[in-house]
């Protein structure tokens, strides 16, 4: 009998995957989801005028996330979507499966159980923001790993909009300095950083905007500490669901829509500013959509 899934399913390969944030921090994600999967079209939504998702309540993260998706399906035909969001993933992960049974969805969460594997000194610090340590799935996570290490868990209010802030391509104010300020105020409060026993020797990166501050990060907290974050693990479990599922990109037709389209509910010259400076995209790569989508 003629079987109409398996024989749309080539043409169904041929679709964007979608990506989104509350704003930039997904870039991160979008960052190792390129390199993993290269013959891969992308559309990246950017909820810009809906952040920082981390400072609102789950309901309201949980509406905007079942929006996107709606949007990026109905709009973009995406076959996947990765929720390149600790926030949102912590918020609506489960709805979303139950609204979309069919689509192939990625989430993230902090990467607690990688970092067993790396810390010596057993004491581990996790930095995130208020909505995923304050979520039921957080507690869980780290209620099935807290026998096996000391977990140092900080919410950063306020860090990933001063990371926002500072890709503007004119900042108003220095958010450089508020960025330092913050990171030096978040990691005082969890203690001593370093090697030695008694020590935070691994950090849990769990917002995909601190991704961008790895650098203020390391300076600040030494060599020897162990940065984690989830980028690469999660564009290899989109790969993995993309095979079982048959609907991985052999190789982009000729004249295919371009490879990464980046969207924003918000400014517009922020985007292009941060998907020049980390992706190296060019400026008509980005567009503005509706903020009430
Ligand atoms: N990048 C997001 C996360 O991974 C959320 C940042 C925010 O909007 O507060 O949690």
């Amino acid at each position: 009998m003629f079987n109409r899934v398996t024989a749309l399913q080539p043409l169904k390969a041929l679709c964007p995957i979608g990506v989104f944030d509350s704003g930039i921090g997904g870039l991160s994600v979008l960052r190792a989801l390129q390199k993993e999967l290269p013959q891969e079209r992308f559309v990246y939504l950017a909820d810009n005028a809906h952040a920082p998702y981390g400072e609102k309540s789950e309901d309201f993260v949980s509406q905007r996330t079942h929006a996107i998706a709606h949007y990026l399906q109905t709009q973009h035909q995406i076959k996947a979507l990765v929720v390149a969001c600790n926030t949102a993933t912590a918020a609506a992960i489960q709805g979303l499966r139950a609204a979309y049974p069919t689509l192939a969805l990625v989430g993230v969460e902090p990467a607690l159980k990688p970092a067993l594997a790396l810390s010596s000194t057993r004491r581990i610090g996790v930095i995130a923001t208020r909505g995923t340590v304050a979520s039921v799935k957080f507690s869980r996570l780290l209620a099935s790993v807290k026998d096996e290490a000391h977990f140092v868990v900080q919410a950063c209010n306020g860090l990933a909009l001063a990371i926002e802030q500072s890709t503007l391509p004119d900042p108003s104010h220095d958010a450089q300095a508020q960025i330092t300020r913050l990171l030096q105020t978040y990691t005082q409060a969890m203690g001593h950083f370093g090697s030695a026993p008694g020590d935070i020797d691994t950090l849990v990166l769990g917002c995909t905007h601190y991704v961008f501050v790895e650098h203020d990060l390391r300076t600040l907290l030494g060599p020897d500490v162990q940065l984690v974050s989830t980028g690469e693990p999660v564009a290899r479990q989109t790969h993995r669901l993309l095979a079982a599922a048959s609907l991985l990109n052999a190789a982009q037709p000729e004249g295919a829509e371009p490879a990464m389209r980046l969207l924003t509910t918000g400014d517009l010259k922020g985007l292009q500013a941060a998907a020049q400076r980390w992706l190296g995209l060019p400026e008509e790569a980005c567009e503005a959509v509706p903020a009430s989508l």
